[in-house]
């Protein structure tokens, strides 16, 4: 990403290209203006198809209040909805936190109703980025704790720079995980891993987090943003449908039988069966060549 120029479609504003500092150090990019939408919490960039989100709180650890969640779910609907923007990753400003949790001062204050309300909000945010038929990709900069651990598990893959922490710590303030932290961490590290870390409340640093399955990868720091850059490219090089319904069928399939798994699974690898891509892909690789897919 270093030094990367934009490439991406400019928006209604006719401003010459800025030369922006993101929130990571390193890493400095050419952002162009790309839509009059903007986040009072978040910083959303488009470039070259890629929608790089960046939870911008960095004083509060980039904790979720619930302008954030408004704000990550008014962005997760923009990334269902527009056709340019092929793959997303997220991450959190600053070099400490990708996002330290729910915001403990909003729940201070809620009852039981607004609690339940603000639990709901908070994993229909999540869950349309998990379903929003692109990949994302979490890239996890430092701390990583309650409902950043589950907003980093309702992505695709997850990045983790070295120094990132994870952790569930919710029962040490008397609450449970209430954005899936439940439901999500038993899926990726299995029951027993899942119930250590939410009944313990224990941090566990980006290497451990590799080790139990919960991260895909940990790189050095200054090569997190890279990284998942260069993750997500990579898929997106790949046929645009079959990514989309193996993501489906993944997402999907987790909640049926295995033999109503394997029908989807079927379906699709049928459906595919029809579209140009499938044969572009293949005659391409009979003959010796990159393929050139068109998403059709
Ligand atoms: N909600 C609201 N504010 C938070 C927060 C959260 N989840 N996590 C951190 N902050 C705020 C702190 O209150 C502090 O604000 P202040 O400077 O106005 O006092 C600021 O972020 C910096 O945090 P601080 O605690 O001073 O940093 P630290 O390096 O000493 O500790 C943590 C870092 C992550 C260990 C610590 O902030 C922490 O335990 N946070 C809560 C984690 C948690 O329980 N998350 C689950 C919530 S359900």
């Amino acid at each position: 990403m270093r030094n990367a120029e934009c490439k991406c479609k400019v928006g209604p504003r006719h401003d010459p290209p800025l030369k922006f500092r993101t929130p990571h150090s390193a890493l400095r990019i050419l952002v162009i203006p790309f839509s009059p939408m903007t986040y009072q919490t978040l910083l959303f960039e488009l470039r070259d198809g890629i929608a790089l989100i960046t939870i911008n709180r960095p004083d509060k650890l980039n904790a979720l209040n619930d302008q954030v969640v408004e704000d990550l779910a008014e962005a997760a609907e923009r990334v269902a909805a527009e056709d340019e923007i092929k793959g997303v990753i997220l991450t959190g400003a600053g070099q400490k936190a990708f996002v330290a949790g729910a915001d403990i001062a909003d729940l201070a204050q809620q009852g039981p109703f607004d609690g339940k309300a603000r639990a709901l909000r908070g994993q229909a945010m999540l869950r349309r980025f998990e379903t929003c038929g692109k990949p994302v990709v979490a890239a996890i900069n430092g701390y990583a704790l309650g409902g950043g651990c589950e907003l980093a598990m309702a992505c695709h893959l997850r990045i983790a720079s070295e120094t990132a922490r994870f952790g569930q710590p919710e029962v040490k303030l008397g609450i449970a995980p209430g954005y899936g932290g439940t439901q999500r961490l038993p899926r990726l590290v299995g029951k027993g891993q899942a119930l250590y870390l939410i009944l313990t409340g224990e941090m566990i640093d980006a290497q451990e987090a590799r080790r139990i399955g919960l991260v895909n990868k940990v790189v050095p720091a200054a090569e997190l943003l890279a990284t998942a850059e260069r993750t997500l490219r990579g898929i997106l090089a790949m046929g645009p449908l079959a990514v989309r319904l193996a993501l489906e069928a993944v997402d999907q399939g987790l909640e049926m039988t295995l033999d109503e798994g394997l029908l989807l699974e079927a379906n699709h690898f049928g459906l595919l069966a029809a579209t140009r891509d499938m044969k572009e892909g293949l005659t391409a690789f009979l003959d010796k060549r990159a393929p050139r897919f068109e998403g059709r």
